[in-house]
This record gives C-alpha cells, sequence and structure tokens, in this order.
C-alpha cells in the first residue's frame, strides 16, 4: 500500500526526462514530448476551471503567451477538470473578465482535460495533505530535449509570480547558451557568474588575469561583464 502511494504522488525531479503522456486538450491531442521536440515547454497546473486565483493567472499567462513564443517556449495548462468545464471557463474568461489591463483574453494555449488524474499523478501535481482531487500550482519548466530544468510548487491560496516564471526561462536559456551561471536577483543584462575552477593551477590564473570582460571577488567568485 505504502509503495502504491508513494507512486501515485512521486514527483519527476530536476534532471530528470520529463514523463512522457498522450492527452486531450483544447487546442486537440498532444503527444508529449514528441510534439515539442526543439522547444521550451511550461507545463503547469492549477487547482480548478472557475477558481479566482485560477483566474488571474490564466489571463495573465495568455497575456505573456507571445512573449514566450518569442522565447522558443510554449505553455501547457493542466487541471483535473473536463474539457467541456474547460471550454465553459475560457469563453467566460474571455466575454466576462476584465481585471488590471487585461479583457477580452483568449487562451490560445493547450489546457489538459485530466479528469483521471493521469498526467498530474505522472508529474506529483497532487499534494493529498492540500487536495486528493484538485492540483497544487506546480510549474515544470522543460528545456528542449524534454528535460526538467526547474520545479515550482506553489499552494493553492498562492497566485504565481509571472515575472519570476519568464525569469527561471531567461536564467536558464543564458546559463545554457553561455555555460555561465546567474547570481541571487540577476535579471538579463546584470552580470554573470563564471564557474569555479577545478584546479589550483586554474584559481591562480584566474586571480592573476586582468582582463576587461571579467573581475573575481575571490578565485571562487568571478563575474563576466555584462553591457546593459
Ligand atoms: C483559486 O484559484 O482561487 C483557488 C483554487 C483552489 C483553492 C483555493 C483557491
Amino acid at each position: 500500500m505504502e509503495t502504491e502511494v508513494k507512486d501515485v504522488f512521486s514527483m519527476p525531479r530536476i534532471g530528470d526526462e520529463a514523463p512522457h503522456f498522450f492527452a486531450r486538450t483544447t487546442q486537440g491531442d498532444i503527444n508529449f514530448p514528441k510534439d515539442y521536440k526543439g522547444k521550451w515547454v511550461i507545463l503547469f497546473s492549477h487547482p480548478a476551471d472557475f477558481t479566482p486565483v485560477c483566474t488571474t493567472e490564466f489571463m495573465t499567462f495568455a497575456s505573456m503567451q507571445e512573449e514566450f513564443k518569442k522565447m522558443n517556449v510554449e505553455l501547457i495548462g493542466l487541471s483535473i477538470d473536463s474539457i467541456y468545464a474547460h471550454i465553459a471557463w475560457l469563453r467566460t474568461i474571455k466575454e466576462k473578465i476584465k481585471w488590471k489591463d487585461m479583457e477580452n483574453v483568449e487562451v490560445n494555449f493547450p489546457v489538459i482535460e485530466d479528469i483521471k488524474m493521469e498526467v498530474a499523478n505522472k508529474f506529483g501535481m497532487i499534494s493529498p495533505k492540500e487536495s486528493t482531487t484538485q492540483a497544487v500550482r506546480a510549474v515544470f519548466f522543460i528545456d528542449p530535449e524534454a528535460k526538467i530544468r526547474t520545479i515550482m510548487y506553489y499552494p493553492q491560496s498562492l497566485g504565481r509570480n509571472f515575472a519570476e516564471i519568464k525569469r527561471v526561462i531567461q536564467g536558464l536559456q543564458k546559463a545554457d547558451k553561455e555555460a555561465v551561471a546567474t547570481p541571487a536577483n540577476w535579471q538579463p543584462g546584470d552580470d554573470v557568474i563564471v564557474p569555479a575552477p577545478g584546479s589550483c593551477g586554474l584559481a591562480k590564473e584566474r586571480i592573476e588575469n586582468k582582463d576587461a570582460e571579467s573581475y573575481c571577488l575571490d578565485w571562487f567568485l568571478c563575474f563576466k561583464k555584462e553591457s546593459k
């Protein structure tokens, strides 16, 4: 019994290959990850359709969809609701809800029907002590090789920070492209961290190196300058 519970509620981790799934969505069927080869994916769950926090999150995600597309990122939503509930809710959002500067918002990214919780369980989106019938607010950042790179896990009561969701993608793409790391509170344009040296010789070389593009606070903490 214990093993069963563990299997149902276990969660893939950073570095794991994202679980494969077939699903019916508001934009047609999805075969994941095959259909998303070469793209970054933000796969996120929300507790339920027609709920207030989720509505504000969907409007925000939808209004940022083009921005994400330009970054080669596709969005996929999920809740333990039927396709008909999803359709009705998305129509209501478009027709009736005006919030902040957003109105007439069309949600064009796929939202997975997951009545049987098959996808939610594969990704560990159910936290039983929060709810056994609704997903938490999980966000999986999946790279173009279908590897999980970051996971966010928020409770039902807390709306997600979309500036941070965007920053995670920016940071991961920067790290991949330039083999660097990003310091605390990094924003695009800020200086980045170069990996720590792996030998005494390299540590010495780094401290003695006086090039114009980088600077070190100590042998293990060196930055590459960015032009803002
Ligand atoms: C909401 O989206 O507002 C919500 C959903 C489930 C539990 C609490 C809040």
